[in-house]
């Protein structure tokens, strides 16, 4: 079974991305999938305007992947833009696509409500995110919830293609996961890199703590039962701790035994602990860019040979050869 999926480089990893796709990755890696894990720097493109911010993100997000361990066998570790096939199957695709469907992209719409500037390319994300997919001819792509939207167009395209060309292009199924489906922000929205509302997994200590006391939460005095049902804290250390731990933190609420504060501080405790042995290797990586660099290049030529292979039989198809 071949797995499929991206990370943008367009800010720090934190813990949306981890629950809603990292744990994902491990998971399939672990039970010996194939996997293609890629850095989506193209996409990042649509609203990072800086080379070198861009460059330090690219380098981020690839030492995530490495520093989480995600350098096994059969998983190819790669950059978006060593692909360029993947561009030229965007072009294909995006003269498939009805402005329609793309027209109704709902994190396109969030994003400009957000204030990020409309441009062209943000436009065609969800076609080049098709491209990023297709290219690859995956069974699986793991993803949080904010992404289903996106892989429906990648269906609805493939489908179309394969109807227009008489093609072959492969549906590849979302895999979504239940309970870390939409980890919630410092604010309580979805976790964004675009939000401004992250916990970062790689922070300097002291910034972790401020992003993790910066969490909203009512204004319940201590010592006053507090709702876990409604809490941030809680919903975040749930995923963080075991049964019991979680079952001890909501007894804590339940009889007013706690305050934010200190389940704040659990909550600290608990991401540093889960993430210390990732943290270290992210530093050491910090050290050593070059050991990042040779893994992506490595990776970049084995995702680039399966690319081209599956573009020639797309470009006959469509009479380009
Ligand atoms: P961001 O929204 O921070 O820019 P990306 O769009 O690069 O993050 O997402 C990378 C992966 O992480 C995707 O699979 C996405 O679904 C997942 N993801 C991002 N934020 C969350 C979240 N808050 N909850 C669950 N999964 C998330
Ligand atoms: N759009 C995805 C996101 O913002 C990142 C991404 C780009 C991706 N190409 C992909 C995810 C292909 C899965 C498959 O999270």
């Amino acid at each position: 079974m071949r797995t499929l999926s991206g990370i943008q480089p367009s800010g720090s990893i934190h813990l949306g991305n981890y629950f809603g796709a990292i744990e994902q990755f491990l998971n399939f890696q672990k039970k010996g999938a194939e996997l293609f894990i890629f850095v989506a720097d193209l996409h990042a493109l649509t609203t990072i305007r800086n080379a070198e911010k861009l460059r330090q993100n690219i380098f981020e997000v690839a030492a995530t992947f490495v520093a989480f361990g995600l350098t096994g066998e059969k998983t190819i570790l790669y950059r978006q833009s060593d692909v360029p096939e993947i561009l030229e199957l965007n072009w294909i695709l995006s003269c498939v696509a009805p402005m329609g469907l793309l027209e109704r992209a709902v994190s396109f719409k969030d994003k400009v409500t957000k204030g990020i500037e409309a441009n062209v390319g943000l436009f065609n994300y969800p076609v080049l995110q098709s491209a990023d997919i297709l290219a690859m001819q995956p069974d699986k792509i793991p993803v949080g919830k904010d992404q289903k939207q996106h892989l429906e167009i990648t269906r609805d395209l493939a489908e179309k293609f394969n109807l227009i060309f008489d093609g072959n292009l492969k549906l590849p199924e979302p895999e979504i996961p239940k309970t870390t489906a939409i980890v919630p922000g410092t604010d309580g929205e979805k976790m964004s890199k675009s939000y401004g509302n992250t916990i970062e997994i790689f922070a300097e200590e002291n910034v972790l703590k401020k992003q993790v006391m910066r969490i909203v939460t009512d204004s319940t005095p201590k010592g006053e039962p507090l709702d876990y049902s409604k809490c941030n804290v809680f919903a975040l250390f749930k995923l963080l701790a075991n049964e019991k731990e979680t079952h001890n933190l909501a007894e804590k609420y339940r009889n007013g035994d706690i305050g934010y504060g200190d389940a704040k501080k659990l909550l600290l405790e608990k991401i540093l602990e889960k993430f210390d042995d990732a943290r270290r290797k992210f530093a050491e990586l910090r050290r050593n860019p070059d050991k990042v660099e040779k893994i992506l290049e490595k990776g970049g030529a084995k995702a680039r040979e399966e690319a081209r292979k599956n573009l020639e039989v797309i470009r006959e198809k469509v009479g380009l050869k």
